[in-house]
């Protein structure tokens, strides 16, 4: 592997010597499992080692940056300096202990979540040394204003959204690659003049922007092929469940998929699938709580940082919790209403920010909220009223979100699946639906799980639950019909039917 990165010719930094350049590849490829020794999971990211030309924007980040490649690939920022102590304790001999304790003392394990977000996705900034030394106002500036370029950019570029446009530390690119270098800007309007006017002279789009004082961004045409072709996507509660299943399915039709959900760990090893079975760049894992604005913010932010804008969000994220009104608890009901309910209003409000950029420079181009909503947001729900509630609210969301988008290209739909019965929310043998219904009794006369589930199955016009590919056939018609907004369009099977 060494031999195959050398001979691919990675580019370092000028004031690397042979002897760095090599101990760095080395431990880059042994170290393999370091990582995980000593960075919270939380700083997990992925695709820093995208294949050519990524090579290169990687050996630049290489400056400030100290990678390691796991299972699913990570990376760290450290300054130059820090990154040189790394490099000393490395080769005295040291261990992943004695670096653990390195990074310790200089407080690499009390980073907030706003500094793991610059940590994932091999992003960024200017100044990494601001970051920690916790400057965080300063880093705030630009982490939005790379947010609010990169979109720009990425319509400027093609305004069919396929691009994908990764931001990075500023460097000099004027020997690697066309690059437009934008040396005085106050906002996305002067990018927009300085990249038409490269286009129009040289009849091509540039390859890097570098923005002087914020940081570059490299603009990778897609290579996507499948109904979605090059799409970029969020979807919440993506680790397991439909949103595992509806990632899976976005992926293969060609989209690049951010998996956010509470369960990095779920999140990141549905990240590690997609990127094994689609090619490196398809999907991210990023942790978020949708009910936490700040927390969704940075799932928005992590998202442009990696790919340079958003198409489609499915809102997906949800939970049960069943209950009479005499068992149901205030805790309990405002838990399911903040996830389900508030979270949808999170998850838009901040989305919806990438979409409307991209609407400014590409005025036809259309995009998509998705709501997965419930069968039981269409009617209610027998001692199931937190849910219900919150999915009604839901319907009330995406027709009132549905009106206020349409002028910026953003259809907001929701689709309201039936039963899952084949999910972990009904099947889990041990706290599975079946299960607790069986054992609560409410299902009369039933004795085993299998009697449970005829139950439900019988309740079904066509006799069978709702599946993952019911609800993706759906997710793919919200997303090509572009004639529809506002709608909560049910997967029912009949069980549920408009009035
Ligand atoms: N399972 C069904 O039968 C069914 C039917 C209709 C609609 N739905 C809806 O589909 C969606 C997914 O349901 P599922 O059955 O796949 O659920 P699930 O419990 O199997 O998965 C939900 C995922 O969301 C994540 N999550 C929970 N709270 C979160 C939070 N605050 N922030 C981020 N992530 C969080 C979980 O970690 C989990 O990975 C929900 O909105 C649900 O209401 C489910």
């Amino acid at each position: 592997m060494l031999d195959a990165l050398l001979a691919e010719g990675v580019a370092f930094p000028r004031d690397w010597s042979e002897e760095d350049k090599l101990l760095f590849l080395r431990r880059y490829i042994e170290e393999m499992d370091l990582i995980m020794a000593f960075i919270d999971r939380n700083y997990a990211t992925t695709d820093m080692f995208d294949p050519s030309p990524h090579r290169r924007v990687i050996a630049l980040e290489a400056r400030t940056t100290f990678l390691f490649l796991s299972d699913i690939h990570f990376a760290m920022y450290l300054t130059f300096e820090q990154r040189k102590v790394v490099m000393d304790i490395i080769r005295e001999g040291g261990n992943t202990f004695d670096i653990k304790r390195y990074l310790e003392s200089i407080g690499i394990d009390r980073l907030s979540k706003l500094y793991s977000l610059s940590f994932a996705h091999g992003s960024i900034y200017r100044n990494l040394e601001e970051i920690q030394l916790s400057n965080k106002e300063k880093t705030n500036v630009d982490i939005e204003r790379a947010c609010s370029i990169a979109p720009a950019i990425r319509m400027l570029h093609s305004a069919d959204g396929m691009a994908t446009v990764k931001c990075f530390p500023e460097e000099d690119l004027s020997e690697i690659g066309k690059a437009l270098v934008i040396k005085k800007f106050t906002n996305d309007n002067d990018i927009a003049t300085e990249f038409k006017a490269y286009k129009s002279a040289n009849s091509y789009s540039p390859e890097f922007v570098v923005v002087e004082g914020l940081g570059s961004f490299h603009i990778s045409n897609n290579t996507k092929k499948g109904r979605l072709a090059g799409k970029v996507s969020i979807v919440t509660g993506g680790a397991q469940g439909f949103g595992k299943g509806i990632a899976e399915s976005m992926a293969g039709d060609g989209a690049h998929i951010v998996i956010a959900d509470l369960n990095l760990e779920g999140a990141m090893a549905c990240a590690k699938e997609l990127n094994e079975q689609y090619g490196d760049t398809t999907a991210v894992a990023v942790q978020v709580d949708v009910s936490d604005e700040d927390s969704v913010k940075c799932m928005v932010q992590s998202t442009i940082l990696s790919f340079g804008g958003l198409d489609i969000l499915v809102s997906n994220a949800g939970i049960l919790i069943a209950g009479s009104l005499s068992d149901l608890t205030k805790k309990n009901f405002e838990l399911v209403t903040t996830v389900n309910y508030t979270g949808y209003f999170l998850c838009t409000k901040y989305a919806s920010e990438p979409m409307k950029i991209q609407h400014k420079y590409a005025p036809e181009y259309l995009m998509d909220i998705i709501e997965i909503n419930s069968k039981s947001g269409l009617e209610g729900s027998n001692k199931n009223s937190a849910y219900a509630g919150s999915k009604f609210g839901g319907v009330g969301l995406t027709q009132s979100f549905a009106m206020e988008l349409v002028e910026y290209g953003i259809k907001v739909n929701a689709i309201c699946p039936g039963n899952l019965l084949d999910g972990p929310l009904w099947s889990d043998p041990e706290r599975g639906l079946f299960r607790q219904y069986l054992d609560s009794g409410k299902v009369e006369g039933a004795k085993t799980i299998d009697d449970v589930r005829a139950f439900y199955e019988a309740k079904v016009p066509m006799k069978r639950g709702c599946t993952i590919a019911d609800v993706a056939r759906a997710i793919l018609y919200v997303i090509e019909q572009q004639y529809e907004t506002g709608q909560a369009i049910p997967v029912t099977g009949g069980q549920v039917m408009l009035k």
